[in-house]
């Protein structure tokens, strides 16, 4: 128990510091560099939790049941998630497979509930939850709370209230994120990189649409707010043409785009979206209407979906920021098993994002090949 409590205390802490270490005026300073220690820490991180949680169990998890549901199956970023949650509890953790069960909320909070509910029923020993509505957190959490089981919030927030009130009255509850802020940032960091910083026109403003995710995610309201933010912060003028939902997926992403250029033309400098498959469905709209990335229009998404990684390579992508699916599921994962073992877990915990841009494109996508 010790041991595990040790193992998963360093191992998050590598989390936490590179988090904070990043947040606030010290995002600009991550780099390639950064991203390899990233990647390298997490991973004798996993293999360390792993071997603790073993021996501090006696050897194996396979008997208990974690029960996931994902806010909906049709989602680029969350099937990535999900893949690597569970490829972690089983080949590293060493839960059985079949005792992980991993269910599709279709975007549907009654949907969702209802299989909460059933996980309650069948005395599942902790959930993995990816909400349709964050908002609904404080009544799952209290359903959970009264059958006793822990539960790990992933990649939609609560409020910061609600995760508060689980610290104060020692709920076995915890959320695994990345601060969207940061995200925000680095996309407005990378259009204040370019050459003209952003006002390919040259007529002292930078022009944008805006294609926003679901707002259940409060990651949406964060890139929107927080990309717009980089750039005035630098003093540059900013107009905004269109902002609209495009609730992170291509095909609405790529008729607001074709839409905006019909209306805006090459008014439109820059192109936020605010994660990677609204991007890509932006860039058909984009070629498709005879502009070309990066010399007439920018660019930038979320995630580091490969496609968009290997887009900013080939000039169609200005840039991303990597959205650390591979950490944040192995945390969640390790912060599941930290509660089956009656451990202390923090009620927030959060991974870093990663700046990705020409230069050490590349080398993010090597390592997520
Ligand atoms: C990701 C999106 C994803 C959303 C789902 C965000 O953090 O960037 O790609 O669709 O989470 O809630």
């Amino acid at each position: 128990m010790r041991l595990l409590k040790k193992a998963a205390a360093i191992g998050i802490a590598s989390l936490m510091v590179l988090s904070m270490a990043a947040c606030g005026s010290g995002a600009k300073e991550t780099t390639a560099a950064a991203t390899e220690t990233t990647t390298a820490e997490s991973k004798t991180t996993a293999e360390s939790t792993a071997e603790a949680v073993k021996e501090a169990v006696g050897g194996d998890l396979s008997d208990k049941k974690v029960g996931i549901s994902i806010y909906k199956f049709d989602d680029n970023f969350m099937t990535l998630y999900r893949t690597e949650l569970q490829r972690y509890l089983v080949d590293e953790l060493g839960f059985k497979k079949e005792n992980v069960v991993v269910q599709d909320g279709k975007n549907d909070q009654a949907e969702q509930t209802n299989q909460i509910q059933n996980f309650i029923t069948q005395k599942y020993d902790v959930l993995i939850l990816n909400l349709v509505q964050s908002s609904s957190a404080p009544e799952v959490t209290e359903m959970c709370k009264e059958a006793g089981i822990p539960v790990v919030y992933i990649n939609r927030e609560p409020t910061v209230e609600e995760e508060q009130r689980w610290k104060d009255e020692g709920i076995k509850a915890t959320y695994v994120g990345c601060d969207a802020r940061q995200s925000g940032t680095y996309q407005g960091e990378e259009i204040l990189e370019t050459s003209n910083k952003g006002d390919i026109n040259g007529d002292g403003v930078v022009s944008y649409i805006m294609i926003q995710g679901d707002p259940e995610n409060v990651d949406a309201q964060y890139r929107t707010e927080f990309s717009v933010k980089a750039l005035t912060d630098a003093g540059v003028e900013v107009k905004e043409l269109l902002k609209q939902r495009g609730d992170w997926d291509q095909a609405k992403a790529q008729q607001i785009t074709q839409d905006a250029l019909t209306q805006f033309g090459d008014e439109i400098e820059v192109v936020f979206c605010n994660n990677d498959a609204m991007a890509l469905g932006a860039l058909q709209s984009i070629e498709a209407a005879g502009r070309t990335v990066n010399k007439d229009i920018y660019l930038v998404g979320v995630d580091a979906l490969t496609e968009a990684v290997q887009n900013v390579l080939d000039d169609k992508q200005t840039g991303t920021v990597f959205n650390d699916h591979l950490s944040q599921a192995q945390a969640a994962a390790d912060m599941a098993s930290a509660f089956i073992l009656g451990e202390e877990v923090e009620n927030v915990n959060m991974v870093d994002y990663v700046k990705v841009t020409k230069e050490n494109a590349q080398e993010v996508l090597d390592k997520l090949k």
